[in-house]
Protein backbone atom coordinates (compact mmCIF):
# COMPACT_ATOMS: atom_id res chain seq x y z
CA UNK A 1 0.00 0.00 0.00
CA UNK A 2 1.45 3.33 -0.70
CA UNK A 3 0.68 5.65 1.55
CA UNK A 4 0.21 9.23 0.59
CA UNK A 5 2.29 12.41 2.21
CA UNK A 6 0.59 15.48 3.06
CA UNK A 7 1.95 18.32 2.32
CA UNK A 8 2.67 19.68 5.22
CA UNK A 9 4.81 16.71 5.96
CA UNK A 10 6.68 16.72 3.11
CA UNK A 11 10.17 17.84 2.14
CA UNK A 12 10.30 21.74 2.76
CA UNK A 13 11.72 22.13 -0.40
CA UNK A 14 9.36 21.08 -2.27
CA UNK A 15 7.07 23.50 -0.81
CA UNK A 16 6.90 27.66 -1.22
CA UNK A 17 8.69 28.70 1.66
CA UNK A 18 5.86 30.53 3.17
CA UNK A 19 3.46 27.40 2.18
CA UNK A 20 5.29 25.34 4.46
CA UNK A 21 4.20 23.99 8.13
CA UNK A 22 6.90 26.15 9.81
CA UNK A 23 5.88 29.12 8.87
CA UNK A 24 2.36 29.06 8.60
CA UNK A 25 2.55 28.15 12.85
CA UNK A 26 3.70 29.85 15.29
CA UNK A 27 6.70 28.64 17.01
CA UNK A 28 7.21 28.50 20.80
CA UNK A 29 8.98 31.72 21.74
CA UNK A 30 10.23 31.37 25.09
CA UNK A 31 11.24 27.34 24.67
CA UNK A 32 13.25 25.32 22.84
CA UNK A 33 10.82 23.37 20.32
CA UNK A 34 10.75 19.83 20.28
CA UNK A 35 12.24 18.90 16.72
CA UNK A 36 14.25 20.70 14.23
CA UNK A 37 12.99 23.14 11.78
CA UNK A 38 14.43 23.15 8.17
CA UNK A 39 17.28 26.32 7.61
CA UNK A 40 14.87 27.89 4.83
CA UNK A 41 12.14 28.23 7.48
CA UNK A 42 14.31 29.66 10.20
CA UNK A 43 16.11 31.53 8.11
CA UNK A 44 12.57 33.17 6.71
CA UNK A 45 10.94 33.41 10.18
CA UNK A 46 13.63 35.18 12.00
CA UNK A 47 13.94 37.12 9.12
CA UNK A 48 10.78 38.21 8.44
CA UNK A 49 10.55 38.77 12.22
CA UNK A 50 13.28 41.20 12.31
CA UNK A 51 11.84 43.47 9.50
CA UNK A 52 9.86 45.05 12.20
CA UNK A 53 13.07 46.76 13.64
CA UNK A 54 14.32 50.11 12.98
CA UNK A 55 16.22 51.20 9.94
CA UNK A 56 19.86 51.34 11.42
CA UNK A 57 20.77 54.07 8.49
CA UNK A 58 17.92 56.26 10.12
CA UNK A 59 18.57 55.05 13.39
CA UNK A 60 19.39 58.62 14.28
CA UNK A 61 19.86 58.33 18.18
CA UNK A 62 22.89 56.58 17.97
CA UNK A 63 26.88 56.75 17.59
CA UNK A 64 27.47 53.86 16.70
CA UNK A 65 28.73 52.58 12.88
CA UNK A 66 25.58 51.82 10.27
CA UNK A 67 27.80 51.76 7.23
CA UNK A 68 31.13 50.11 6.29
CA UNK A 69 32.51 49.39 2.78
CA UNK A 70 31.84 46.50 1.36
CA UNK A 71 35.64 45.15 1.05
CA UNK A 72 35.67 45.77 5.11
CA UNK A 73 32.66 43.69 5.44
CA UNK A 74 34.33 40.82 3.14
CA UNK A 75 36.53 40.88 5.64
CA UNK A 76 35.08 40.78 8.66
CA UNK A 77 33.10 37.41 7.11
CA UNK A 78 35.80 36.34 6.58
CA UNK A 79 37.03 36.73 10.12
CA UNK A 80 33.96 35.83 12.04
CA UNK A 81 34.86 32.82 13.32
CA UNK A 82 38.38 33.72 14.61
CA UNK A 83 38.14 33.58 18.18
CA UNK A 84 40.36 36.85 19.61
CA UNK A 85 42.04 34.88 22.48
CA UNK A 86 43.48 32.77 20.30
CA UNK A 87 46.77 34.81 19.87
CA UNK A 88 48.87 31.48 19.29
CA UNK A 89 46.94 30.28 16.35
CA UNK A 90 46.12 33.69 15.10
CA UNK A 91 49.08 35.85 15.51
CA UNK A 92 48.21 37.92 12.46
CA UNK A 93 45.45 39.48 13.90
CA UNK A 94 47.34 39.73 17.60
CA UNK A 95 49.59 42.18 15.52
CA UNK A 96 46.98 44.21 14.07
CA UNK A 97 45.44 45.03 17.25
CA UNK A 98 48.52 45.89 18.77
CA UNK A 99 49.38 48.46 15.67
CA UNK A 100 45.59 49.64 16.57
CA UNK A 101 47.19 50.19 19.84
CA UNK A 102 50.02 52.27 18.52
CA UNK A 103 48.16 54.20 15.72
CA UNK A 104 45.72 55.18 18.30
CA UNK A 105 47.95 55.95 21.08
CA UNK A 106 49.87 58.30 18.61
CA UNK A 107 47.05 60.26 17.24
CA UNK A 108 46.49 60.69 21.40
CA UNK A 109 49.90 62.36 21.27
CA UNK A 110 50.74 59.83 24.13
CA UNK A 111 54.82 60.01 25.13
CA UNK A 112 56.82 57.32 23.55
CA UNK A 113 60.13 56.96 22.64
CA UNK A 114 61.22 56.13 18.94
CA UNK A 115 60.50 52.53 19.48
CA UNK A 116 58.85 52.45 22.59
CA UNK A 117 55.75 50.50 22.28
CA UNK A 118 52.28 52.02 23.94
CA UNK A 119 50.55 50.66 26.56
CA UNK A 120 46.44 50.10 25.86
CA UNK A 121 43.90 47.17 24.84
CA UNK A 122 41.22 46.21 22.50
CA UNK A 123 37.93 46.08 23.82
CA UNK A 124 33.96 45.79 23.11
CA UNK A 125 33.39 49.13 23.82
CA UNK A 126 33.98 52.57 25.89
CA UNK A 127 31.99 51.09 28.43
CA UNK A 128 34.57 47.77 28.76
CA UNK A 129 37.32 50.48 28.15
CA UNK A 130 36.15 52.35 31.28
CA UNK A 131 35.78 49.74 33.51
CA UNK A 132 39.28 48.92 33.24
CA UNK A 133 40.55 52.72 32.98
CA UNK A 134 38.64 52.90 36.40
CA UNK A 135 40.04 49.74 37.92
CA UNK A 136 43.56 50.86 37.10
CA UNK A 137 42.70 54.22 39.32
CA UNK A 138 41.60 52.45 42.05
CA UNK A 139 43.77 50.19 42.40
CA UNK A 140 47.10 52.60 42.04
CA UNK A 141 45.17 54.83 44.55
CA UNK A 142 45.06 51.78 46.84
CA UNK A 143 48.57 51.03 46.39
CA UNK A 144 49.75 54.62 47.46
CA UNK A 145 47.28 54.65 50.82
CA UNK A 146 48.46 51.68 51.71
CA UNK A 147 52.07 52.48 51.59
CA UNK A 148 51.59 55.71 52.89
CA UNK A 149 49.71 53.63 56.16
CA UNK A 150 46.32 55.58 55.29
CA UNK A 151 42.80 54.44 55.13
CA UNK A 152 41.63 53.26 51.31
CA UNK A 153 38.12 51.93 51.50
CA UNK A 154 36.20 55.29 50.56
CA UNK A 155 37.30 55.45 46.79
CA UNK A 156 35.21 58.32 45.26
CA UNK A 157 35.48 59.34 41.21
CA UNK A 158 34.77 63.33 40.02
CA UNK A 159 32.66 63.58 36.78
CA UNK A 160 30.07 65.71 35.39
CA UNK A 161 26.29 64.82 36.46
CA UNK A 162 26.07 64.44 32.63
CA UNK A 163 28.80 60.72 32.38
CA UNK A 164 26.96 58.35 30.10
CA UNK A 165 25.65 55.11 32.53
CA UNK A 166 28.71 53.27 31.96
CA UNK A 167 30.07 55.71 34.25
CA UNK A 168 27.12 54.33 37.07
CA UNK A 169 27.94 50.84 36.59
CA UNK A 170 31.84 51.40 37.05
CA UNK A 171 31.16 53.04 40.05
CA UNK A 172 28.82 50.27 41.50
CA UNK A 173 30.56 47.67 40.60
CA UNK A 174 33.68 48.10 41.75
CA UNK A 175 32.61 49.96 44.90
CA UNK A 176 33.94 53.60 43.73
CA UNK A 177 31.89 56.61 45.15
CA UNK A 178 30.36 58.56 42.21
CA UNK A 179 30.71 62.52 42.84
CA UNK A 180 28.81 64.57 40.30
CA UNK A 181 29.15 67.62 39.48
CA UNK A 182 26.15 69.72 39.08
CA UNK A 183 24.54 70.54 35.76
CA UNK A 184 22.29 73.77 35.34
CA UNK A 185 19.85 75.11 32.74
CA UNK A 186 22.03 76.22 29.89
CA UNK A 187 25.15 74.40 31.27
CA UNK A 188 25.69 70.57 30.02
CA UNK A 189 28.92 69.57 30.89
CA UNK A 190 31.36 69.72 33.97
CA UNK A 191 32.32 72.98 35.01
CA UNK A 192 36.30 72.14 35.86
CA UNK A 193 36.21 74.50 38.90
CA UNK A 194 33.56 73.50 40.45
CA UNK A 195 35.15 69.56 40.07
CA UNK A 196 38.77 70.51 41.10
CA UNK A 197 36.44 71.64 44.08
CA UNK A 198 34.91 68.31 44.73
CA UNK A 199 38.60 66.75 45.07
CA UNK A 200 39.35 64.88 48.18
CA UNK A 201 42.10 62.66 49.12
CA UNK A 202 39.99 59.79 48.37
CA UNK A 203 39.36 60.45 44.63
CA UNK A 204 41.11 58.11 42.15
CA UNK A 205 40.38 60.37 38.90
CA UNK A 206 38.24 62.75 37.65
CA UNK A 207 36.77 61.70 34.43
CA UNK A 208 36.09 64.60 31.50
CA UNK A 209 34.10 63.85 28.51
CA UNK A 210 35.46 64.90 25.21
CA UNK A 211 32.36 64.95 23.60
CA UNK A 212 28.96 64.90 25.97
CA UNK A 213 26.26 62.61 25.10
CA UNK A 214 23.66 64.59 25.97
CA UNK A 215 25.00 67.42 23.50
CA UNK A 216 28.37 66.57 22.09
CA UNK A 217 30.00 69.36 23.75
CA UNK A 218 33.80 68.71 24.89
CA UNK A 219 34.52 69.55 27.83
CA UNK A 220 37.87 71.31 28.74
CA UNK A 221 39.98 69.36 29.89
CA UNK A 222 42.90 71.80 29.51
CA UNK A 223 41.33 74.16 32.39
CA UNK A 224 40.87 71.18 34.39
CA UNK A 225 44.37 70.19 33.74
CA UNK A 226 45.68 73.50 35.31
CA UNK A 227 43.16 73.63 38.04
CA UNK A 228 43.91 69.97 39.31
CA UNK A 229 47.47 70.88 38.93
CA UNK A 230 47.46 73.90 41.24
CA UNK A 231 45.38 71.92 43.89
CA UNK A 232 48.24 68.80 43.73
CA UNK A 233 50.48 71.22 44.73
CA UNK A 234 48.66 72.84 47.31
CA UNK A 235 47.34 69.08 48.94
CA UNK A 236 50.32 67.24 47.48
CA UNK A 237 47.96 64.87 46.32
CA UNK A 238 48.46 63.46 42.67
CA UNK A 239 44.51 63.48 41.35
CA UNK A 240 44.93 62.59 37.70
CA UNK A 241 42.49 62.55 34.95
CA UNK A 242 41.09 60.18 32.76
CA UNK A 243 39.45 61.48 29.52
CA UNK A 244 36.29 59.46 28.33
CA UNK A 245 36.51 60.29 24.14
CA UNK A 246 33.95 57.58 23.55
CA UNK A 247 33.08 59.89 20.79
CA UNK A 248 35.42 62.96 20.89
CA UNK A 249 38.38 60.48 20.50
CA UNK A 250 38.40 60.02 16.62
CA UNK A 251 37.08 63.34 15.81
CA UNK A 252 39.19 66.02 17.77
CA UNK A 253 42.65 64.69 16.55
CA UNK A 254 41.04 65.03 12.72
CA UNK A 255 38.94 68.52 13.09
CA UNK A 256 40.07 70.60 15.99
CA UNK A 257 43.62 69.36 16.24
CA UNK A 258 44.57 73.05 18.47
CA UNK A 259 42.81 71.56 21.08
CA UNK A 260 44.49 70.18 23.90
CA UNK A 261 42.63 67.25 25.46
CA UNK A 262 44.94 64.18 25.13
CA UNK A 263 48.20 63.09 26.82
CA UNK A 264 50.03 66.74 25.79
CA UNK A 265 48.37 67.29 29.18
CA UNK A 266 50.57 65.61 32.09
CA UNK A 267 48.08 64.56 34.63
CA UNK A 268 45.95 63.05 31.69
CA UNK A 269 47.04 59.16 32.42
CA UNK A 270 44.22 57.26 30.67
CA UNK A 271 41.99 57.89 27.05
CA UNK A 272 39.17 55.35 26.56
CA UNK A 273 37.41 55.69 22.46
CA UNK A 274 35.19 53.60 20.91
CA UNK A 275 35.93 52.48 17.27
CA UNK A 276 32.57 51.44 16.72
CA UNK A 277 31.20 55.26 17.04
CA UNK A 278 33.51 58.11 14.87
CA UNK A 279 36.34 54.66 14.61
CA UNK A 280 33.79 54.02 12.08
CA UNK A 281 33.42 50.28 13.07
CA UNK A 282 30.32 48.20 13.26
CA UNK A 283 29.71 47.70 16.91
CA UNK A 284 31.29 45.64 19.25
CA UNK A 285 34.81 47.72 19.81
CA UNK A 286 36.29 50.36 21.56
CA UNK A 287 40.30 50.99 23.05
CA UNK A 288 41.47 52.12 26.04
CA UNK A 289 45.11 53.45 26.11
CA UNK A 290 47.37 54.46 28.98
CA UNK A 291 50.02 57.09 29.05
CA UNK A 292 53.12 54.93 30.28
CA UNK A 293 53.67 51.71 31.99
CA UNK A 294 53.86 53.03 35.41
CA UNK A 295 49.95 54.06 34.71
CA UNK A 296 48.74 50.74 34.71
CA UNK A 297 49.49 48.45 37.72
CA UNK A 298 51.47 45.41 36.99
CA UNK A 299 49.12 43.09 38.89
CA UNK A 300 46.13 43.69 36.60
CA UNK A 301 47.82 42.39 33.79
CA UNK A 302 47.61 39.05 32.71
CA UNK A 303 51.09 37.74 30.96
CA UNK A 304 50.16 35.38 27.73
CA UNK A 305 52.93 33.12 26.03
CA UNK A 306 52.31 34.23 22.52
CA UNK A 307 54.57 32.37 20.10
CA UNK A 308 57.02 32.41 23.09
CA UNK A 309 56.72 36.15 23.27
CA UNK A 310 55.35 37.62 25.82
CA UNK A 311 51.33 39.19 25.41
CA UNK A 312 49.98 41.20 28.18
CA UNK A 313 46.67 41.31 28.36
CA UNK A 314 44.02 43.09 30.37
CA UNK A 315 40.37 42.75 29.45
CA UNK A 316 37.08 41.76 31.50
CA UNK A 317 35.64 38.71 29.54
CA UNK A 318 37.78 36.27 27.42
CA UNK A 319 37.19 34.65 24.08
CA UNK A 320 35.28 37.60 21.68
CA UNK A 321 35.04 38.17 18.14
CA UNK A 322 38.13 39.20 15.85
CA UNK A 323 36.29 40.90 13.28
CA UNK A 324 36.24 43.99 14.44
CA UNK A 325 39.91 44.37 15.51
CA UNK A 326 40.38 43.42 11.63
CA UNK A 327 38.12 46.47 10.85
CA UNK A 328 39.84 48.91 13.00
CA UNK A 329 42.56 48.08 11.21
CA UNK A 330 41.13 48.43 8.03
CA UNK A 331 39.89 51.64 8.64
CA UNK A 332 42.97 53.45 9.87
CA UNK A 333 44.89 52.29 7.10
CA UNK A 334 42.22 52.53 4.36
CA UNK A 335 41.10 56.38 5.15
CA UNK A 336 45.04 57.14 6.99
CA UNK A 337 44.59 61.26 8.61
CA UNK A 338 43.37 62.76 5.46
CA UNK A 339 40.51 60.05 5.37
CA UNK A 340 39.10 60.91 8.95
CA UNK A 341 39.34 63.90 8.19
CA UNK A 342 37.20 63.88 4.81
CA UNK A 343 34.53 62.30 6.77
CA UNK A 344 34.38 64.55 10.11
CA UNK A 345 34.60 67.34 8.16
CA UNK A 346 31.63 66.17 6.18
CA UNK A 347 29.75 64.83 8.92
CA UNK A 348 30.26 68.78 10.59
CA UNK A 349 28.92 70.51 6.96
CA UNK A 350 25.81 68.06 7.14
CA UNK A 351 25.29 68.94 10.83
CA UNK A 352 25.51 72.97 9.92
CA UNK A 353 22.88 72.32 6.98
CA UNK A 354 20.68 70.41 9.93
CA UNK A 355 21.37 73.33 12.41
CA UNK A 356 20.44 76.18 10.14
CA UNK A 357 17.36 74.18 8.67
CA UNK A 358 15.81 73.91 11.96
CA UNK A 359 16.86 77.34 13.10
CA UNK A 360 14.93 78.96 10.27
CA UNK A 361 12.01 77.26 11.77
CA UNK A 362 12.16 79.84 14.48
CA UNK A 363 10.83 77.17 17.00
CA UNK A 364 14.29 75.58 18.33
CA UNK A 365 16.87 76.32 20.79
CA UNK A 366 19.86 74.41 19.59
CA UNK A 367 21.50 73.26 22.86
CA UNK A 368 24.51 71.12 20.98
CA UNK A 369 27.63 73.20 20.34
CA UNK A 370 29.56 73.82 16.85
CA UNK A 371 32.63 72.64 18.25
CA UNK A 372 32.36 68.94 19.44
CA UNK A 373 30.67 66.21 18.25
CA UNK A 374 28.28 66.46 15.35
CA UNK A 375 25.31 66.23 16.63
CA UNK A 376 22.17 68.35 16.90
CA UNK A 377 20.26 68.75 20.05
CA UNK A 378 17.55 70.95 19.79
CA UNK A 379 14.67 72.15 22.07
CA UNK A 380 10.89 73.58 21.45
CA UNK A 381 11.11 77.28 22.03
CA UNK A 382 7.80 76.87 22.72
CA UNK A 383 6.18 74.20 25.30
CA UNK A 384 2.57 75.36 25.65
CA UNK A 385 0.68 73.13 23.50
CA UNK A 386 3.43 70.56 22.54
CA UNK A 387 6.59 69.05 23.62
CA UNK A 388 9.54 67.15 22.26
CA UNK A 389 7.95 63.63 22.75
CA UNK A 390 5.44 64.10 20.45
CA UNK A 391 7.58 65.22 18.00
CA UNK A 392 9.67 62.26 18.06
CA UNK A 393 6.75 59.95 17.83
CA UNK A 394 5.36 61.68 14.85
CA UNK A 395 8.44 61.65 13.06
CA UNK A 396 8.66 57.78 13.61
CA UNK A 397 5.72 57.64 11.25
CA UNK A 398 8.75 58.72 8.34
CA UNK A 399 11.14 56.36 9.53
CA UNK A 400 13.35 58.84 11.45
CA UNK A 401 14.06 57.96 14.84
CA UNK A 402 14.99 60.79 16.51
CA UNK A 403 14.99 60.23 20.55
CA UNK A 404 13.75 62.70 22.91
CA UNK A 405 14.96 62.47 26.59
CA UNK A 406 15.16 65.14 30.04
CA UNK A 407 18.80 66.45 30.78
CA UNK A 408 20.45 64.57 34.37
CA UNK A 409 19.23 66.22 37.57
CA UNK A 410 19.13 70.21 38.40
CA UNK A 411 18.57 70.07 34.33
CA UNK A 412 15.31 67.30 34.24
CA UNK A 413 13.01 69.79 33.45
CA UNK A 414 15.04 70.80 30.17
CA UNK A 415 13.93 67.91 27.08
CA UNK A 416 15.83 67.70 23.77
CA UNK A 417 16.20 66.02 21.11
CA UNK A 418 18.62 64.75 19.74
CA UNK A 419 20.23 63.95 15.82
CA UNK A 420 23.36 62.57 15.49
CA UNK A 421 25.72 62.77 12.21
CA UNK A 422 27.14 59.30 11.25
CA UNK A 423 29.24 59.23 8.05
CA UNK A 424 26.26 57.79 6.24
CA UNK A 425 23.94 60.43 7.19
CA UNK A 426 24.10 62.91 3.67
CA UNK A 427 23.10 66.00 2.68
CA UNK A 428 19.96 64.85 0.82
CA UNK A 429 18.73 63.17 4.20
CA UNK A 430 19.83 66.22 6.19
CA UNK A 431 17.60 68.16 3.73
CA UNK A 432 15.00 65.58 3.85
CA UNK A 433 15.02 65.35 7.88
CA UNK A 434 14.67 69.43 7.81
CA UNK A 435 11.56 69.05 5.45
CA UNK A 436 10.02 66.25 7.19
CA UNK A 437 10.89 68.07 10.87
CA UNK A 438 8.80 70.44 9.53
CA UNK A 439 5.48 68.64 8.17
CA UNK A 440 5.78 67.51 12.08
CA UNK A 441 5.33 70.91 13.36
CA UNK A 442 2.86 71.96 10.42
CA UNK A 443 0.39 68.95 11.65
CA UNK A 444 1.32 69.44 15.79
CA UNK A 445 -0.14 73.01 14.98
CA UNK A 446 -2.89 72.09 14.01
CA UNK A 447 -4.09 68.84 16.92
CA UNK A 448 -5.44 69.86 20.09
CA UNK A 449 -2.64 69.65 22.76
CA UNK A 450 -3.08 66.23 24.44
CA UNK A 451 -1.02 67.16 27.62
CA UNK A 452 -2.68 70.54 27.86
CA UNK A 453 -6.12 68.10 27.77
CA UNK A 454 -4.83 66.26 30.62
CA UNK A 455 -3.68 69.15 32.84
CA UNK A 456 -6.89 70.62 32.14
CA UNK A 457 -8.77 67.58 33.82
CA UNK A 458 -6.00 67.49 36.20
CA UNK A 459 -6.65 71.13 37.17
CA UNK A 460 -10.33 71.21 37.04
CA UNK A 461 -10.43 68.18 39.11
CA UNK A 462 -8.15 70.12 42.11
CA UNK A 463 -10.10 73.60 41.46
CA UNK A 464 -9.91 76.26 43.99
CA UNK A 465 -7.51 76.33 46.15
CA UNK A 466 -4.58 75.77 43.61
CA UNK A 467 -1.70 78.15 43.62
CA UNK A 468 -0.84 79.68 40.58
CA UNK A 469 2.24 78.56 38.48
CA UNK A 470 5.17 79.63 37.70
CA UNK A 471 5.57 78.95 33.52
CA UNK A 472 8.58 77.06 34.72
CA UNK A 473 6.53 74.87 36.74
CA UNK A 474 3.69 74.21 34.06
CA UNK A 475 6.63 73.45 31.73
CA UNK A 476 8.02 70.96 34.64
CA UNK A 477 4.62 69.47 34.76
CA UNK A 478 3.99 69.25 30.90
CA UNK A 479 7.23 67.27 31.27
CA UNK A 480 6.64 64.85 33.50
CA UNK A 481 2.92 64.55 32.33
CA UNK A 482 4.23 63.27 29.08
CA UNK A 483 7.13 61.51 30.25
CA UNK A 484 4.35 59.22 32.15
CA UNK A 485 2.68 59.30 28.92
CA UNK A 486 5.11 58.09 26.76
CA UNK A 487 6.44 55.69 29.69
CA UNK A 488 3.56 53.61 30.35
CA UNK A 489 3.11 53.21 26.33
CA UNK A 490 6.50 52.30 25.96
CA UNK A 491 10.01 51.86 27.22
CA UNK A 492 12.27 54.97 27.33
CA UNK A 493 13.73 55.88 24.03
CA UNK A 494 17.73 54.76 24.07
CA UNK A 495 20.38 57.22 24.16
CA UNK A 496 23.70 55.58 23.55
C1 LIG B 1 30.62 59.75 26.53
C2 LIG B 1 30.34 58.28 26.43
N1 LIG B 1 31.05 57.41 27.18
C3 LIG B 1 30.86 56.08 27.12
C4 LIG B 1 29.90 55.55 26.28
C5 LIG B 1 29.72 54.05 26.21
O1 LIG B 1 30.26 53.66 25.01
P1 LIG B 1 30.12 52.18 24.40
O2 LIG B 1 28.77 52.13 23.79
O3 LIG B 1 31.21 52.14 23.38
O4 LIG B 1 30.32 51.18 25.49
C6 LIG B 1 29.13 56.42 25.47
C7 LIG B 1 28.08 55.88 24.57
O5 LIG B 1 27.40 56.57 23.91
C8 LIG B 1 29.36 57.81 25.54
O6 LIG B 1 28.65 58.67 24.80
Amino acid sequence: MVLSKTASQSDVSVHSTFASRYVRSSLPRFKMGENSIPKEAAFQIINDELMLDGNPRLNLASFVTTWMEPECDKLIMASINKNYVDMDEYPVTTELQNRCVNIIAHLFHAPLGESEAAVGVGTVGSSEAIMLAGLAFKRKWQNKRKAEGKPYDKPNIVTGANVQVCWEKFARYFEVELKEVKLTEGYYVMDPAKAAEMVDENTICVAAILGSTLNGEFEDVKLLNDLLTEKNKQTGWDTPIHVDAASGGFIAPFVFPEIEWDFRLPLVKSINVSGHKYGLVYAGIGWVIWRSKEDLPEELIFHINYLGADQPTFTLNFSKGSSQVIAQYYQLIRLGYEGYRNVMENCIENMTVLKEGLEKTGRFTIVSKDIGVPLVAFSLKDHSLHNEFEISDLLRRFGWIVPAYTMPADAQHVTVLRVVIREDFSRTLAERLVLDIEKVLHELDTLPSKISAKLAIADEAKKDGVEKKTALETQREVTTAWKKFVMDKKKMNGVC
